[in-house]
């Protein structure tokens, strides 16, 4: 089967023909419809996060049960499914305490190190999968609690985009920083992630959601979302600045949708007194954030979001409910279509800022 392979870092992806191993006990082989191209890959493709090569990348797929392994009751052939990286042992203490999202116990949801990998070359070299899943392939082999069951009236092309993307920022905004009703909020960056935060504070009430982005498009896909006003970042001289003007003195709630140390210190500093910063984007790993330890005084708080502290078996069809009655906007966030062929010009249009998202369609 065709995969998109990252064979070194920095590097691009290769795409290659990998032999898929039968499912284990606890596995579910899925022939994959739709993937989505989230910026974590281009992290990892860039070098800014290290990981095993060879790897095929992906993290942002759905598609249709094929086989199961003999341990599996959850799902069975022909059912459609959204994979989430969010992979539950069900045991660990964070499992336990209502936190699947930051699982602790990895391993009981992989093959054992001595096993047979998952995926292989042709002349047996192991291929790791990212995230534990490999979404950018025909198919994937994975533990069957990286999975959710999904009614079969929701596009999987389109329904791919929850397992990371929408989760991630929809869950930041409703579940990791609870933002209320009536409450002012302001995004940092509209890609897939912002997008989604956006919608999550327009779900849940928000009273004003300033998007902030450096490109004109993004902010006019940003309103459609829900945003109320926004901030050009590449026009004003001070992001920050313009944001409290707008607001009296700052928001309640911001969140940083991109992934960089400057931009995650001003979602800090917009802040209202009292107000939560949350971070989600993934700052690379040798940046400190500098904020004025002052400004702890009055009650600011800076936090950081995982998968948006998701429960995704419960979340993901609640999310799909709310695409299929019109308050979760998906189609909207697909700048457009490709085939696993085209992957590396889909990351270089993420690169030059120009998409939304880009979905991989297995169709096509
Ligand atoms: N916390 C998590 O669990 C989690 C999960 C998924 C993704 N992420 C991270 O979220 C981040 C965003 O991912 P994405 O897929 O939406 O990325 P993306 O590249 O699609 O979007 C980033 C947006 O930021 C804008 N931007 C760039 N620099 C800017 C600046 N200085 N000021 C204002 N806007 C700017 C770009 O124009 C773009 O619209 C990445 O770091 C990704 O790794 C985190
Ligand atoms: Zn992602
Ligand atoms: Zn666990």
């Amino acid at each position: 089967m065709k995969a998109a392979v990252l064979c070194e870092q920095p590097g691009e992806l290769v795409i290659e023909d990998l032999v898929i191993d039968k499912p284990g006990p606890q596995e579910v082989l899925i022939q994959t419809v739709g993937a989505g191209l989230c910026h974590s890959d281009l992290h990892f493709m860039e070098g800014l996060f290290r990981t095993r090569v060879p790897a095929v990348m992906g993290h942002e797929s759905a598609g249709i049960v094929q086989a199961v392994g003999t341990d599996v009751t959850y799902v069975e052939p022909g059912d459609p499914v959204v994979a989430c990286l969010s992979i539950f042992c069900g045991q660990c203490r964070q499992c336990l305490s209502g936190n699947p999202h930051r699982c602790t116990n990895g391993r009981a949801t992989s093959r054992d190190k001595e096993a047979a990998s998952r995926l292989q070359r042709a002349d047996g070299t192991p291929v790791d999968q990212m995230a534990r899943l490999g979404g950018f392939a025909e198919e994937m082999l994975i533990h069957q609690n990286g999975l959710v069951k999904v009614t079969p009236d929701v596009p999987l092309e389109k329904a791919c985009l929850i397992g990371c993307g929408v989760t991630t920022g929809f869950g930041a905004a409703v579940r990791t920083a609870k933002v209320p009703v009536g409450a002012t909020v302001c995004v940092i960056g509209c890609g897939g992630i912002g997008l989604s935060a956006i919608q999550g504070a327009r779900v849940a009430g928000a009273g004003r959601i300033i998007a902030v982005d450096m490109s004109t498009e993004k902010l006019d896909t940003a309103r459609l979302m829900g945003a109320t006003d926004t901030v050009n970042a590449s026009e004003v001289d001070d992001v920050v600045a313009a944001v409290k003007e707008m607001t009296a003195g700052g928001v309640e709630y911001s969140f940083e949708a991109i992934g960089l140390k400057r931009t995650a210190e001003q979602a800090f500093e917009m802040l209202d007194m009292g107000g939560t910063a949350t971070v989600i984007g993934m700052v690379p790993s040798n940046s400190k954030l500098e904020i004025r330890g002052i400004e702890l005084l009055s009650e600011k708080k800076l936090q950081g979001s995982m998968m948006g502290s998701n429960q995704f078996r419960t979340d993901i069809p609640q999310m799909i409910d709310l695409y299929l009655n019109g308050n979760l906007l998906l189609d909207e966030m697909v700048s457009a279509t490709i085939s696993l062929d085209q992957i590396n010009e889909g990351y270089e249009w993420m690169k030059a800022g120009t998409v939304a998202r880009t979905v991989i369609s297995f169709d096509a």
